[in-house]
């Protein structure tokens, strides 16, 4: 058994952000797991920039503009008080994070250079180039060495040990000897990402498999919001590979075949930046109408008027990704895109510090809490902001540190249940065993497929049910599936089980979270129910795990400064 005051799963922004906020005053134990070396982690992929609203680019800006613009294009489902906390959290972020060493692009006058991206009325992204996410990344990892936080790196946690309301640990299995053990802690904090891989064409990372969501679901912690999933509109065609927004904000044009720059029809003031939604929406109903390049299911994104040289100072990394994966020289050709599944707005419900809520009357779990982007604080409501999952990654990870740690000095020394590893023992014996004749990549691919096609951009209830009965099926063949690797040393069969395990579990949650919501709002669009309903749907949906599956409740929208409008662009 391993023993830690404070126990941070996951290694992106919000993971390093809580393991420093708990170390702060070297009073506490603190550590990291997490099922990849930590500069791996996916918000490393995260291009564009971080928002804040500093006003460099344009005095008019402040944190209320910043916050109007993160509640109407959440489409009026954020929860307010929390878009305000993270908002006015934003400056004292970015001007640490500057402190730790992260070199940003500058102004002339040598204060930070900030861009437009799509839903802000002002230019607030502050950026390093094109690899915003990874500068943050390494900076936040040369101080969680320095701070000597101990990280078990390609550990990967298999549950969370919950009883009487009370969390008590983890269970995690260590990849390189194959070995599990208990991790006891008097705060958890869960960091673990999201789920872009329950479909077929993602940003996301091989590892996003939204581990963390499952995890605590099967922990007796409802999802919160599951049904609105994000789709980015620029998907490098084919793989769907992030191509930053950032691009747009520095004026890039979106072309359909007939060279059309088509969000005039959509969004006719903000044209290509439009939030995501509106934006991923106009492409694929471009493409639905038989207008996308050469027949195929892409759009053109074009920055050839930008030029060589802002392109090689701001946008490096689009270059060479359009080279490296689509051989394609930017400078000269349009880059074919479509969108992609990108973030995923739901996840473990919190309140303001970060502590698991898990009904509408502020019931906790003591000792859990999470941030990031496997959290629901509802910042994002039903279509985040980008550059709003950098900010609310480090301005929550460091509220949710800071939490832990003031509850950890209190807490007291519980001794762990008996029974803590039994579940998860069975589990790994169980598919180490398994010898049916089902294959696990088959059950993904399938997933992934269908994702895409019945619970993707747009949805219908006959689709949508559809989806269903295939989650359903996908989850009884899992039954019989076979593994042909049973060894203890990084078996990635073995993990790959456990992953596709846990997306079968939490896309039955995504699916039929949908299939109740009979309206359109932010990134959840019902073709039979096109309008926002805020008679009967301005509320969070909460998907508890029962025997059967999900059991659903809803609790209502905190409002506090912005009425609902309609949203026009
Ligand atoms: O497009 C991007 O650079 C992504 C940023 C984000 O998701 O916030």
């Amino acid at each position: 058994m391993r023993v830690h005051d404070v126990v941070v799963v996951g290694s992106g922004l919000a993971g390093m952000e809580a393991a420093l906020r708990a170390s702060q005053d070297g009073e506490l134990d603190v550590a990291i797991v997490s099922k990849v070396f930590p500069t791996r982690s996916h918000s490393g992929a995260a291009q564009g920039g971080i928002a804040c609203a500093i006003g460099n680019q344009d005095p008019e800006d402040n944190w209320e503009v910043h916050m109007f613009d993160t509640v109407k294009g959440g489409d009026y489902l954020v929860d307010q008080d929390a878009a305000e906390l993270m908002c006015k959290k934003a400056p004292e972020i970015i001007y640490e994070l500057e402190h730790m060493g992260l070199v940003f692009n500058r102004l002339p006058d040598g204060r930070m250079a900030q861009r437009s991206f799509g839903g802000h009325s002002k230019p607030r992204a502050c950026f390093a180039a094109d690899w915003t996410g990874h500068a943050i990344l390494h900076t936040l990892f040369e101080i969680v060495l320095k701070r000597k936080v101990k990280v078990y790196s390609e550990w990967y946690v298999t549950s969370l040990i919950v009883r009487d309301h009370t969390c008590h640990g983890v269970v995690a299995y260590d990849i390189m000897r194959g070995a599990l053990e208990v991790f006891k802690a008097r705060a958890v904090i869960f960091c673990t990402g999201g789920y872009g891989r329950a479909y077929k064409i993602t940003s996301n990372a091989h590892a996003n498999t939204g581990d963390g969501l499952s995890i605590a679901y099967r922990a007796g912690i409802p999802l919160e919001d599951m049904e609105f999933v994000q789709f980015h509109p620029t998907g490098l065609y084919g793989s769907g590979i992030l191509l930053t927004e950032g691009a747009r904000g520095e004026g890039a044009y979106l072309l359909n075949n007939d060279g059309e720059r088509f969000m005039k029809k959509y969004a006719p003031e903000r044209m290509e930046l439009g939030p995501r939604d509106i934006v991923a929406r106009a492409e694929q109903q471009e493409i639905d109408e038989g207008r996308g390049i050469n027949g195929k299911t892409c759009v053109n994104v074009d920055i050839r008027h930008l030029g060589k040289e802002r392109i090689m100072e701001r946008l490096p990394q689009v270059r060479d990704l359009a080279w490296d994966f689509l051989g394609l020289d930017c400078f000269s050709e349009c880059i074919p895109i479509q969108p992609t599944a990108h973030y995923s707005m739901g996840g473990i419900p919190v309140n303001l510090d970060c502590e698991c809520v898990i009904d509408d009357k502020g019931t906790k779990i003591d000792g859990f809490y999470a941030a990031g982007e496997c959290s629901c604080v509802s910042v994002h409501g039903a279509n985040r902001l980008g550059t709003n999952s950098l900010l609310e990654a480090c301005a929550m990870g460091a509220i949710a540190g800071t939490s832990a740690a003031k509850y950890a000095k209190s807490a007291p020394d519980l001794s762990l249940p008996d029974d803590a590893d039994v579940e998860a023992k069975r589990e790994i014996d169980w598919l180490l065993n398994a010898r049916g004749s089902v294959k696990i990549a088959d059950l993904g691919d399938e997933l992934q497929r269908t994702m895409m096609d019945d619970c993707g951009v747009f949805r219908t209830e006959a689709q949508l049910k559809r989806q269903y009965d295939v989650v359903k099926n996908l989850q009884q063949r899992f039954q019989s599936i076979g593994l042909s690797d049973r060894s203890k040393t990084f078996n990635t069969e073995l993990l790959g089980a456990l992953e596709l395990s846990h997306l079968l579990d939490f896309a039955e949650v995504i699916v039929l979270g949908a299939l109740n919501r009979t309206e359109s709002r932010g990134g959840h669009s019902r073709k039979d129910h096109p309008k926002r309903d805020d008679a009967n749907w301005l509320k969070h949906t909460l998907a508890y795990k029962d025997v059967d599956g999900p059991r659903f409740a809803y609790k209502p929208v905190t409002i506090t400064r912005f009425q609902p409008q309609e949203r026009k662009y």
